[in-house]
């Protein structure tokens, strides 16, 4: 069934001030439900975990229950769910485990496609371990990552492919599981950046063939949490550095810390917000979220199909990427104006866009806009209406002609 957009944005306090948030790319607003339940759990009581009273078995329940969910949104197995900070830390965690058995000679392979949170926690593990470091380019201008260049990228010695399932600048969706099928078949393991890419349609890892799938739930209507999602049985070969007192059982050994129990809990309210996008949607929770991101993927596309047309119609408009299966995801520039005079100018008609390489920095160097302001991104998720896509395109069209 179609998401019926304005009923969505009722729900979000934040879109009350009259701005449109085209920078969801960024981070999303938190709607009501999740606000309630991080609140919730503070006014409840909390306690660290592991403890003989109520608060503090109010916090394993919150966390368990967290990964339960995360597993629904992704179709993984609430065992293998490692929750953190944020990608970024999760993913310097992760690269440091499993570079522990790296030797010099072997091999990882990253993109240029990739935030350089997927890049450069692999590059640095590797210098360290003396393993090499082999790159998966961007096509141009169409901004796809041929699957076909991991023939000859992979061999007997690659540990590890790390990719994203959808560029966070451009929205390029890679061929992600004929990649992780060549990884796989090598003997590779593979990484999949699933940042960008979880807000706009259904994940399902397992189809993904992702060994690793990382997500950041603020990306999502959650608050500032990231997951990292991995079969427990591959967790267990794993041996990360830990405290001494600290669990050593999967997946609490890759957790470091006391974790931000309330958010956690604000993250199962945002997966439960995701599963209800599509009021028609029925059976498990999984189901409904599949059902309803699929609803949101088609709100999405049907808006993005007109910013893109509106924005190839203006004659000063330089779009990048145009890869057929992408987010929408915009990334443009405009003759005669800085990327960060256009956000400027968007700021002042109460459009919020970013500006600049939004760490997507090998693909900005190789785009070769990186030392010029790189570009302006505009970025839709489930929230987004028309008006939000006619405000951009009438502000823009001011400095384009
Ligand atoms: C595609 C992608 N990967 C990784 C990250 C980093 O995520 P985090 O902020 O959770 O570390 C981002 C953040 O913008 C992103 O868009």
């Amino acid at each position: 069934m179609a998401l019926d957009v304005s009923a969505v944005r009722a729900g979000y306090p934040a879109l009350a001030d009259g701005y449109a948030y085209l920078d969801g790319a960024a981070g999303t607003q938190l709607p009501d439900t999740v606000i309630d339940a991080i609140s919730a759990a503070h006014r409840s009581g909390l306690g660290n975990a592991g403890g003989a009273f109520p608060a503090s078995k109010r916090s394993d329940a919150i966390t368990a229950e967290c990964r339960q969910a995360v597993a629904d949104l992704v179709g993984g197995t609430a065992a293998g769910v490692i929750l953190g900070p944020n990608m970024t830390t999760l993913t310097y965690r992760l690269a440091a485990a499993l570079a522990k058995s790296w030797q010099p000679g072997d091999e990882v392979i990253v993109s240029r496609l990739d935030h350089d949170a997927n890049v450069r926690p692999w590059v640095q593990a590797a210098q360290r371990a003396g393993a090499a470091v082999r790159w998966a380019e961007v096509d141009l201008p169409s901004g796809e990552l041929d699957a076909g260049q991991y023939d000859t990228l992979l061999t007997g010695r690659t540990r590890l492919v790390a990719v994203t399932a959808a560029s966070n600048v451009i929205g390029t969706r890679p061929d992600v599981a004929a990649i992780t099928a060549k990884a796989r078949a090598a003997g590779a393991l593979s990484y999949v950046d699933g940042v960008h890419a979880t807000p706009h349609g259904p994940t399902d890892m397992a189809a993904l063939g992702a060994d690793f799938y990382a997500t950041s739930a603020y990306k999502w209507s959650g608050p500032h949490i990231g997951a990292v999602i991995a079969d427990p049985a591959l967790l267990e070969t794993l041996r990360p550095d830990k405290l001494v007192p600290s669990p050593d059982t999967v997946p609490e050994r890759f957790e470091q810390g006391t974790p931000a129990y309330a958010d956690l809990a604000g993250v199962t309210a945002a997966v439960e917000h995701l599963a209800a996008l599509d009021p028609a949607a029925a059976g498990s929770r999984r189901d409904r979220v599949l059902a309803s991101m699929a609803a949101a993927h088609a709100h999405e596309q049907g808006l993005f199909a007109r910013l893109l047309d509106g924005l190839a119609a203006m004659r000063g408009v330089t779009l990048y990427g145009k890869a057929p299966r992408r987010t929408a995801t915009a990334y443009f520039t405009v003759e005669g104006w800085t990327p960060a005079q256009v956000a400027a100018h968007l700021a002042e008609a109460r459009v919020n866009v970013w500006n600049g390489h939004n760490y997507a920095w090998e693909l900005t160097g190789v785009l070769g806009i990186r030392d010029t302001g790189s570009a302006v991104r505009a970025g839709l998720v489930h929230y987004n209406d028309r008006s939000d896509v006619d405000r951009l395109l009438a502000s823009v069209g001011e400095l384009a002609g």
